[in-house]
């Protein structure tokens, strides 16, 4: 419809800059502030994480506020075409992570600018890029396509189908993983975009999923969608030790994966609705710690020992046999860990049956945990403590593994090689 008769008559180019003048005069004390130069405002910490080195970053990585995690699966049947993909990757990672993001959109209008130029002015925000080998990069399908075949370690093994999996074809497996973490989803967002088009034409999107985590003070845990506080119990990053112990592959994995780690990755849906539903004392007994504190059930602060031991005046355990952090706990489990980096998730609502009574189908929240978790070998680690947790937790009343994936994660590329090269040689 146009706007002839419009009655609210539109201001003019020149209303403007009257109006401007006159609030300038009408304010001195605004306009000299606009007119004097501002003192400079005191320098922010860089906000880098470092790419090159011996662990990828993404891992020990404190955590951060977004992710975007992609599958790829590859298309090419040349060996010298992964090679360039995973060298340009590697170098835009390297410039990405690196510094904050420049104006290099080309300014030649007949150019398709390289960059989309969305974080232009924006700091690099803690961007880690962490790079996987799923199994198809060794063999699909039968075929060697890139005569890596022999290279594929035993740890990389596919993982069982677990009690209670309804794992999605669309958000499960891939040949390469790609993820992007920082304190800023826009940044995510960008490197991911780049990734995907440096990829045009040898690999493909699989599968993706966004994340993020909540704004907490520095050292508190962070809550998860459910309330509870998530990470109290975690390999500890900033302890080599234990970190060589159950996170960085060591003598026993093949040379080229040595320093490198193997992540599980399952886009887990919680059934927020349902949940919110029961009792208070209900969820902790499900969990198997106090909800405010964190504390164990029975004891009064979050880092307080779990005590599996611990017995009610009825003598029955005080940290219920099916609760989560008591299936979960290493002692339940030859003493395995697993580093877990978790972010939540939120798709929105979908249509969704729901798996325990009533069996509710309705539309209602597509959100949950991007469960993730690094180790040293996942047949000591997620596969054994999985295999018991899917068929015996209490949590998985409220929960679906809908997607999954296990790569393994490379040491990082020293600075002039490219993520993975010890494995083509
Ligand atoms: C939506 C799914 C899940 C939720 C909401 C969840 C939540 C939690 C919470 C609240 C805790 C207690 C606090 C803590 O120690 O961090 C915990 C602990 C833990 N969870 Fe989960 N979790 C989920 C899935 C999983 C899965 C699939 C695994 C691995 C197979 C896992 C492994 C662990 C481990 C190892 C601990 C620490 C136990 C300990 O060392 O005592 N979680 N989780």
């Amino acid at each position: 419809m146009t706007n002839s008769h419009d009655p609210v008559k539109k201001p003019t180019r020149r209303h403007f800059l009257t109006r401007a003048a006159l609030v300038a005069a009408a304010t001195p004390l605004a306009s000299s502030a606009f007119a004097k130069p501002q003192p400079a405002a005191a320098v922010s910490p860089p906000q880098i994480e470092p790419f090159w080195g011996k662990h990828q970053a993404g891992i020990a990585t404190p955590i951060q506020r977004s992710t975007y995690f992609m599958a790829f699966d590859l298309l090419t049947t040349k060996r010298e075409e992964v090679i360039a993909l995973l060298r340009a990757w590697t170098d835009a990672a390297a410039v990405m992570t690196g510094s904050p993001a420049r104006e290099d959109v080309h300014p030649n209008p007949d150019n398709v600018p390289a960059d989309a130029g969305d974080t232009i002015g924006l700091s690099t925000a803690r961007l880690t890029m962490t790079f996987g080998f799923g199994p198809g990069l060794f063999e699909k399908d039968g075929v060697d396509r890139y005569g890596l075949a022999q290279q594929r370690p035993a740890a990389l093994a596919d993982l069982p189908r677990f009690n209670g999996d309804q794992l999605i074809p669309e958000r499960t497996g891939g040949d390469l993983s790609v993820q992007a973490c920082a304190d800023d989803a826009q940044v995510v967002e960008h490197a991911l975009r780049r990734m995907v088009g440096l990829a045009n034409g040898i690999a493909k999107i699989r599968w993706a999923q966004t994340g993020y985590t909540a704004a907490t003070k520095a050292g508190e845990t962070g809550r998860n969608q459910m309330g509870f506080k998530d990470g109290t119990m975690n390999v500890a990053t900033n302890d080599p030790a234990a970190m060589n112990q159950f996170v960085w592959v060591g003598a026993e994995g093949p040379a080229w994966l040595r320093d490198g780690s193997y992540m599980v990755i399952r886009p887990i849906r919680i059934a927020l609705e349902h949940w919110d539903r029961m009792k208070l004392g209900f969820q902790e007994e499900t969990v198997g710690r106090h909800k405010y504190s964190g504390a164990p059930l029975g004891k009064q602060h979050e880092f307080d020992t779990l005590d599996l031991d611990a017995t009610d005046a009825d003598g029955n355990p005080r940290i219920p046999e099916n609760s989560h952090a008591r299936l979960a706990a290493p002692a339940s489990n030859d003493g395995a860990q697993i580093l877990r980096r978790a972010f939540a998730y939120d798709n929105g609502v979908a249509q969704i049956a729901e798996r325990w009574p009533p069996w509710r189908q309705a539309m209602t929240f597509d959100a949950g945990l991007l469960f993730q978790c690094y180790q040293r070998d996942p047949r000591t680690g997620f596969i054994k403590m999985f295999e018991k947790m899917a068929k015996f937790d209490m949590l998985n009343q409220f929960t679906t593994h809908v997607g999954s994936g296990l790569f393994a994660i490379p040491p990082a590329a020293k600075a002039g090689e490219y993520i993975g090269q010890r494995l083509f040689g």
